[in-house]
């Protein structure tokens, strides 16, 4: 069967779950995320999104150097991952695993579980000229690059 080099070579595939330690223990159990060993970049910047409403739904964007990892750590959420190509849904529900995001690809979270959190660790510092804001814009820059 006949494979595009686009079917070989999916930017989607680079989104990827990554597991961390997780240290079982009758009293909690305890995750920890090293910088450069378990996410694959230094880690410049961390935030989290909470009390997000019922039906809401966060990003909506897509970054042109940013690498980021979300992890879900309180109950869950779908991130939808879409590379211009290629589409997926990944749902994270587990504080010991994050998903890993590239640059260039579109993400959009949605279905947050009540009371959820979702924390970001980023590979740079907030930039609003790192983001396309725009389905078309990133669709166009995506064509460019080609
Ligand atoms: P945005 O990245 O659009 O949030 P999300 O992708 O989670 O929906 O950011 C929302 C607002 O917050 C926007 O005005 C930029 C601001 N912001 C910062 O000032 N610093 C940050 O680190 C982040 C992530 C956002």
């Amino acid at each position: 069967m006949y494979i595009s080099e686009k079917e070989c070579n999916m930017r989607i595939d680079e989104c990827r779950i990554i597991q961390f330690p997780k240290i079982t223990d009758p009293r909690g159990n305890l995750t920890f995320v090293e910088s450069q060993r378990h996410i694959p970049f230094t880690i410049k910047r961390v935030y989290y999104l909470y009390d997000v409403p019922g039906g809401e739904s966060r990003g909506g964007h897509a970054h042109k150097s940013l690498q980021q990892v979300i992890i879900a750590m309180s109950g869950s959420f779908d991130v939808l991952l879409d590379d211009g190509v290629n589409k997926k849904t990944v749902s994270l529900n587990r504080s010991y695993m994050g998903l890993f995001i590239p640059t260039m690809i579109w993400r959009e979270l949605v279905n947050f579980s009540s009371g959820s959190v979702s924390m970001v660790l980023a590979s740079e510092y907030y930039e609003k000229d790192d983001y396309y804001r725009d389905y078309n814009e990133f669709i166009a820059a995506l064509k460019r690059k080609e």
